[in-house]
């Protein structure tokens, strides 16, 4: 406890010294990582994680070292998707999977499952040709199966993942198009039959940038909840980035709170490169105001109920990790770690934000 008193208060020095000063004098992140030899899950007063994959901690020690040292909550950035977990209609490849949950238990860290239903499907299920009550076959068994594989081992899901379209409807994905919208509400209920404990939530993006966005996904929730349906929680994705004025974070983080439920920020990442520049370099000022994002996000999600928290997760460890670079194809930097695994100042900023 001392220990930790001491390092507190060695952070709030440092903390202080960071948002005097840090026009002036920009502090590198690596003086500071050094400095403080306690980490986000001792300091957070909520959970804390990132989604990985073991590709990255079979093959990078430092990344490795950073999960096990800094998060207490795990999720699987692809090796739960249909995609990953499904190779074919009559198999399920599990062992990818297994190697992630494993892994949370070995570090005593909980295991976020993601995601049970999505738009992203394999290809094989594209050409599926089956009516309606064979497409809603292989969703309950999809569900059901991997539910019950982690059963007491995974205990939250997020169970259907970006169902509501850019203008507030109900997204015309596969899902939608072979069984119409009641396939939310049925693949929650078939979650909750396989597991009864596990917590089940509705994950999307958006909710910071587009009030249509934002208000379908806060509707759909209250209107499964009118009916009853077993859904637990609502998470936030909140890619977002350098631009997003900070009262849109909160108003994000308030309004999915306003519907009682969990609130996850389950995929936070905040984007700098935002005019694609391949020779992009982060600056110190940019570092700074990505750093003040972080803060207002973690400060907003601590003022939250506490029955309420389930956590905060980042997109992903470093910002060479990132889901971005290889997506769009342009250098980002949107993690709290940077290349090598220095703390930036994102980092102290969440820690600042939430206590
Ligand atoms: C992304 C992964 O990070 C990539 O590695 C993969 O190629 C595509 O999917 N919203 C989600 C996540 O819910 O599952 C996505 O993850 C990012 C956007």
């Amino acid at each position: 406890m001392k220990t930790l008193l001491s390092s507190w208060m060695l952070l709030l020095t440092v903390l202080s010294f960071v948002s005097c000063e840090r026009v002036l004098f920009p502090v590198p992140a690596e003086g500071l990582g050094t400095s403080v030899d306690t980490t986000l899950k001792d300091f957070m007063p909520f959970p804390f994680g990132a989604a990985i994959n073991m590709t990255r901690t079979d093959t990078q020690p430092l990344y490795k070292a950073t999960v096990e040292r800094e998060y207490n909550s795990l999720t699987s950035e692809g090796a739960m998707k249909m995609r990953s977990i499904r190779p074919a209609i009559d198999s399920f490849y599990f062992a990818g999977a297994d190697r992630i949950v494993d892994f949370a238990e070995l570090n005593g860290m909980r295991m976020h499952g993601h995601t049970l239903v999505w738009a992203a499907i394999p290809d094989w299920l594209r050409d599926f040709p089956g009516d309606s009550t064979a497409w809603e076959q292989i969703l309950k068994n999809h569900i059901q199966t991997v539910v019950t594989h982690y059963k007491g081992r995974v205990a939250s899901w997020d169970v259907v993942n970006e169902a509501i379209a850019d203008n507030g409807t109900i997204r015309q994905n596969i899902w939608y198009q072979k069984l119409g919208p009641g396939y939310i509400a049925r693949s929650f209920q078939y979650a909750h039959e396989a597991d009864s404990a596990a917590l089940l939530f509705y994950n999307d993006y958006g909710h910071e940038y587009s009030s249509a966005r934002r208000n379908g996904i806060n509707s759909l929730l209250r209107s499964l909840l009118a009916d009853s349906v077993p859904v637990h929680g609502i998470g936030l994705q909140m890619h977002t980035n350098i631009n997003i004025h900070p009262n849109a974070l909160r108003v994000a983080i308030d309004s999915a709170a306003a519907t009682g439920l969990l609130v996850h920020i389950s995929e936070l990442d905040i984007s700098v490169n935002r005019t694609n520049d391949p020779n992009y370099v982060l600056t110190p000022a940019v570092e700074a105001d990505q750093a003040e994002l972080f803060r207002v996000i973690a400060e907003k999600y601590a003022s939250l109920p506490s029955s309420q928290q389930f956590g905060i997760t980042t997109w992903n460890v470093g910002d060479l990790d990132t889901w971005r670079r290889p997506t769009y194809g342009f250098p980002d930097f949107p993690l709290p770690f940077d290349v090598d695994y220095n703390r930036k100042l994102a980092y102290y900023a969440l820690i600042e934000g939430a206590n």
